[in-house]
């Protein structure tokens, strides 16, 4: 199911959250809303849902060209799940999962033994197989994200709205819950929109990418695309490490910190090159990162290999060639 969002406006007193935003989330992606607190992202997810409405007016919420603008979120069909683990500790995982199913007025909820049913594919969905009977304080907050997913899905939404549902969680449990949600969403292709501030689970995560900024929409394209083609400087700034160089006549250059070169000094070419010299060195893994201080005073963060690093035996003081590279894609 496709989700239409058109020309929505949402102001709280005289606060502008949302400014004329309109967007497509095409039928069965993954689209991920990124950008930094406080831009709008968790209130254009709830008008999406129908827990907020937007300001009177040309606003609307189309799901598969139906406008469900005036629909209460009750009946839109929409599963949610938040950064909290909104568990209920009293119930057990399975009767969390029910929740939705349970609260359904009589005539449109399943039987128990349909529901049970239902249950146990759930739990086989999100991997949580045998988990049942457990209390969500008897879980990691891994896996009490994903009894919310699976709560959510219970009641067979048309749409999956995730609010920076691994927020809460540390990084390395983000990361695989992050790679398990692709694969999940892969398999089972409902239409999801996804908020999130973190730029790498967004470009990992998602088909396309929604950047916003100030209640605003900046850029709207597939990872790769914006990553590349950045359309401002604070898309740009958002997406990564970036480094900002100030040419003479006064105007910025971006360049990553992968897209620059490095050799020996003695291979320095005054027509393609800069020199600067070792500021810091930082190598713990597979990529090092080295601050470098250009002969006109501006630092530059540049990243090479660990194996490059270890070749060129590089202490703080050296001085080194600089090459920046491809600068088609930094024309911002
Ligand atoms: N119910 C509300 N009342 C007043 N201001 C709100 C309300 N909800 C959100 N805001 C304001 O709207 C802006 C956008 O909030 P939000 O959508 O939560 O941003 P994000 O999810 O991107 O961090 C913020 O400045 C926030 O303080
Ligand atoms: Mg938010």
């Amino acid at each position: 199911m496709s989700i239409s969002i058109k020309s929505i406006n949402k102001t709280f007193g005289n606060y502008a959250a949302l400014e004329n935003i309109s967007l497509e989330v095409p039928n069965g992606s993954l689209t991920a809303l990124l950008g930094p607190s406080g831009s709008g992202k968790t209130t254009l997810l709830r008008i999406v849902a129908g827990l907020e409405f937007s300001d009177p007016g040309e606003g609307r919420i189309l799901f598969h060209g139906e406008d469900v603008s005036e629909t209460p979120a009750g009946k839109r069909g929409v599963g949610f799940v938040f950064q909290h683990y909104a568990l209920f500790r009293h119930m057990t995982i399975a009767e969390n999962i029910a929740f939705g199913l349970s609260v359904l007025p009589r005539s449109l909820r399943p039987a128990k033994a349909e529901i049970h049913a239902r249950i146990s594919e759930l739990l086989k969905l999100v991997k949580l197989e045998g988990l049942d009977k457990r209390r969500p304080h008897e879980l990691s907050g891994g896996q009490r994200q994903r009894v919310a997913l699976a709560r959510a899905l219970a009641i067979q939404p048309k749409v999956l709205l995730l609010d920076e549902p691994f927020g809460a969680l540390d990084a390395q449990v983000r990361k695989s819950l992050r790679r398990w949600l692709r694969v999940f969403h892969d398999e089972i292709g409902l239409t999801t929109l996804f908020v999130t501030h973190d730029q790498e689970e967004a470009l990992e995560l998602a088909d396309q990418v929604v950047v916003m900024r100030n209640a605003r929409i900046e850029q709207v394209g597939k990872p790769q695309e914006i990553y590349d083609h950045p359309r401002s400087p604070f898309v740009y700034e958002f997406l990564g490490n970036v480094n900002k160089l100030s040419a003479s006549n006064g105007s910025h250059r971006y360049i990553r910190p992968h897209e620059i070169e490095i050799a020996f000094a003695a291979e320095y070419n005054p027509e393609t090159d800069r020199l600067a010299k070792i500021d810091h060195l930082f190598s713990a893994g597979p990529v090092a990162t080295l601050s470098v201080r250009l002969d006109d005073g501006q630092f530059l963060e540049v990243e090479i290999s660990r194996k490059q690093l270890d070749e060129l035996a590089l202490d703080p003081g050296d001085e080194v060639s600089i090459r920046i590279m491809d600068s088609s894609k930094s024309g911002v």
